[in-house]
């Protein structure tokens, strides 16, 4: 297939695109261009990171999961784009040069494009940022000490890549949910592409050969995020970083917990319907959306469904989802009551969940009447934990009236041991996770990153 886009300013098409050649693969390989490297192959180092501009804005994104077709119509920055056509070096640069931010420099030039799309963006939260980017070596006091030094200097003109706000579209590149529907309605077999953040890790780690594929990217109107006074619906193709900050404002503890998800980059690839198609019990939103009660949207051809997020996982790897059938959209209710959503996992950042739980506990004159509590992690589907809602509703708000429930999560799940966590420490952290909710209403403060006697 045929992919045009700008590279590092300059319109390049590659005319014999193998559906998932990678970014990485081509750059260095094809392109010669050696500056961006390759650490894990699988999204977790940052060593690949790279700035993608579309006409909706820039992102840092790794370059080892995003396939080409992907970029169409985009345009790349790579390490070696940082610096201006005079050969100007990037205030990142000059930074890391200052403050000593680079010793064997193999994550150097990941974390200068994660830096660079930060300073562009006037992004101070500098922890988040480099979090996707692994640095054995420097540390990280004198590469943040770098990145607040540059804050101040502007933005080089180089960085703002013009691009083209259509790209080219073609049967496995539909440019609208209209046209994706009858494509994979003609094509059911085919692979849907969204942020391939799983399907890349397929091609890069399980060495599949995936050749019919239907890439999502081009569907402007599944990026679309509609707000309204009673809820919050998002397109298939909204991306993490979005989510986090739609959702911000109206379930702070769920945007908290969207930090945690993956890395900035992977959370500027990996899409909410991605997360809910894959059908994973672990994935990250399920449990709030299933907490909330939010409603998800397919379409196959012309015809739409709603259903409940919590009837479309049926069973270990079985989703309610028929062939030629995809994911069009989520609708998130608006409510009065707080959410509380929280993530274990055994590295606080870039760390798939050992267990996520997620609380929507309604609370009147100190008695619960209403719950909706559920956990990813602690069975074969993001589930309900329906014994522990009907020990909570009627029972007092202290941490007496919680223990009934904290014992009935025994008959929710029976959870499996395996790598991230046993069965009993899965469900000893659930139980304690409905304490800590418990004891962030009462207004205690909880600490996940400090140690108390
Ligand atoms: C380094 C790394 C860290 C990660 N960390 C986390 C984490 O902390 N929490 C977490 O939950 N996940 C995490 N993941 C997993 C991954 O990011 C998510 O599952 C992601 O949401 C998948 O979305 P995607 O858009 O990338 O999907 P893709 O990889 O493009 O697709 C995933 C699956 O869903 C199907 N699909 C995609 N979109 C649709 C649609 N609209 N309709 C029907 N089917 C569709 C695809 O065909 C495929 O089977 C991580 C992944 C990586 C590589
Ligand atoms: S090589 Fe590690 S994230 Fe791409
Ligand atoms: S400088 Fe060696 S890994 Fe960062």
């Amino acid at each position: 297939m045929e992919i045009s886009f700008l590279l590092n300013g300059e319109r390049v098409t590659v005319a014999d695109a193998a559906p998932t050649e990678t970014l990485l693969d081509w750059l260095r390989e094809r392109r010669g261009l050696k500056g961006t490297k390759e650490g894990c192959n699988e999204g977790d180092c940052g060593a690949c990171t790279v700035m993608v501009t579309d006409a909706t804005g820039r992102k840092a994104l790794n370059a080892c999961i995003l396939f080409l077709p992907q970029l169409e119509g985009k345009a790349v920055r790579t390490v070696e784009g940082l610096s201006g056509p005079q050969g100007e070096v990037h205030p990142v640069q000059q930074a890391l040069v200052d403050h000593h931010g680079s010793q064997c420099g193999f994550c150097t030039p990941g974390i200068a494009v994660s830096m660079a799309v930060a300073h562009a963006d006037g992004d101070a939260a500098t922890d988040d940022r480099l979090a996707g980017n692994l640095c054995r070596c420097t540390g990280y006091a004198p590469i943040i000490r770098a990145a607040e030094a540059a804050a101040q200097d502007p933005v080089p003109d180089w960085m703002n890549d013009r691009v083209d706000a259509r790209g080219d579209h073609a049967p496995h590149r539909p440019g609208s949910a209209d046209a994706l529907a009858a494509a994979y309605l003609a094509d059911p077999d085919a692979v849907l592409v969204a942020g391939a953040t799983d399907v890349g890790l397929w091609v890069t780690k399980q060495l599949r050969q995936v050749d019919k594929v239907i890439f999502l990217d081009g569907c402007a109107d599944l990026k679309n995020i509609e707000e309204t006074g009673t809820d919050i619906r998002f397109g298939a193709m909204v991306d993490m970083n979005r989510v986090r900050a739609a959702i911000a404002p109206l379930y702070p503890s769920y945007a908290e917990m969207i930090r945690r998800y993956g890395s900035y980059q992977v959370r500027g690839a990996a899409t909410i319907g991605g997360n809910i198609a894959n059908g994973s019990p672990i994935g990250d939103n399920p449990p709030a959306l299933i907490a909330l009660g939010a409603t998800l949207h397919l379409r196959k051809g012309d015809v739409r469904r709603s259903l409940p997020v919590q009837d479309f996982f049926i069973d270990y790897g079985k989703q309610d989802r028929a062939p030629g059938e995809f994911v069009e959209g989520v609708t998130i209710p608006k409510q009065a009551g707080p959410l509380k959503v929280y993530k274990l996992s055994k590295r606080f950042d870039q760390d798939i969940s050992a267990v996520c739980g997620a609380f929507n506990i309604l609370v009147e004159d100190g008695t619960v009447t209403a719950a909706r509590i559920a956990f990813g992690g602690m069975a074969g589907t993001p589930k309900r934990a329906t014994e522990a809602e009907a020990a909570l509703i009627g029972a007092p708000w202290t941490e007496a009236g919680i223990a009934a429930a904290q014992a009935a999560m025994a008959e929710d799940f029976r959870p499996l041991s395996d790598m991230r966590a046993s069965a009993a420490y899965r469900l000893g952290t659930a139980q304690a996770m409905l304490m800590r909710a418990w004891a962030e209403d009462t207004g205690l403060e909880t600490n996940v990153l400090g140690i108390a006697s």
